[in-house]
């Protein structure tokens, strides 16, 4: 890889910079002074300073973020406003995409990265990776609707949802805990028993949990024991 694309894909200098800090010394590679911002290095095996400060480079981004109400989980959606918008300039030249969807009117845990394999994992039923949701629905509850809805809703185009885990903390508020995520899932299945969910918000994403300092529309790098837990879902 180029030096200089190293040093923008890191966020630390744009190509222009690296240049110019090629020209007055102070970048090194494996210890010695790099004078050419075109120079090959390799990411994994060189040793690349910048004012004597080592610069860690990952190919990979993993991003937690607290998705707010109203934005879409989709790179390109005319007239509306996008989660990656939310995204600080450095993460522009990442081809960035979310880890499955939460709707414009859900809040809560996004997962967003450029490792499309650990995604793919992440999102493959055969992994069956736990997500749990807080909701507010418009109608109390009853016990026996609560309990057909965990053993499997059939949602109104016919489809059986899988088993999953409903606890209540009032009669209209709860946390549902499910490995499966079709299109408006939670929605239709409390609509499949005459209900209405008025608010929902995601919290966990397998081990991942969401860090609940943070405020909706900020994010944080996943940390390194997170993006284990991620990886190997
Ligand atoms: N289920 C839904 O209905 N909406 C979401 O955003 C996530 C799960």
């Amino acid at each position: 890889m180029r030096l200089d694309k190293f040093f923008s894909n890191t966020g630390v200098l744009s190509r222009s910079q690296c240049s110019r800090e090629c020209r007055a010394g102070n970048i090194t590679c494996d210890g010695k002074i790099i004078r050419d911002p075109s120079a090959n290095i390799d990411p994994e095996k060189n040793v690349i300073a910048y004012k004597g400060e080592i610069i860690s480079y990952s190919e990979y981004v993993y991003i937690m973020m607290n998705k707010p109400l109203g934005y879409v989980c989709s790179n390109d959606e005319a007239g509306e406003l996008l989660v990656f918008d939310l995204l600080g300039e450095k993460y522009a030249k990442f081809e960035l995409f979310t880890v499955g969807r939460l709707d414009k009117n859900t809040s809560g845990l996004i997962l967003i990265t450029n490792d499309g394999q650990a995604a793919h994992r992440a999102l493959s039923p055969k992994h069956h990776v736990l997500k749990k949701y807080e909701f507010t629905l418009a109608d109390p509850l009853p016990e026996e609707d609560r309990s057909s809805l965990e053993k499997g809703a059939e949602l109104a185009d016919g489809y059986v949802t899988k088993p999953c885990q409903i606890e209540m903390k009032t009669n209209k508020e709860g946390v549902i805990i499910m490995s499966e995520g079709k299109y408006h899932q939670i929605r239709r299945m409390f609509a499949s028993v005459g209900n209405k969910v008025v608010e929902l918000k995601r919290t966990q994403f397998g081990g991942i949990l969401l860090d609940d300092t943070l405020e909706a529309g900020k994010y944080l790098d996943l940390t390194p024991d997170e993006i284990k837990l991620f990886k190997n879902p």
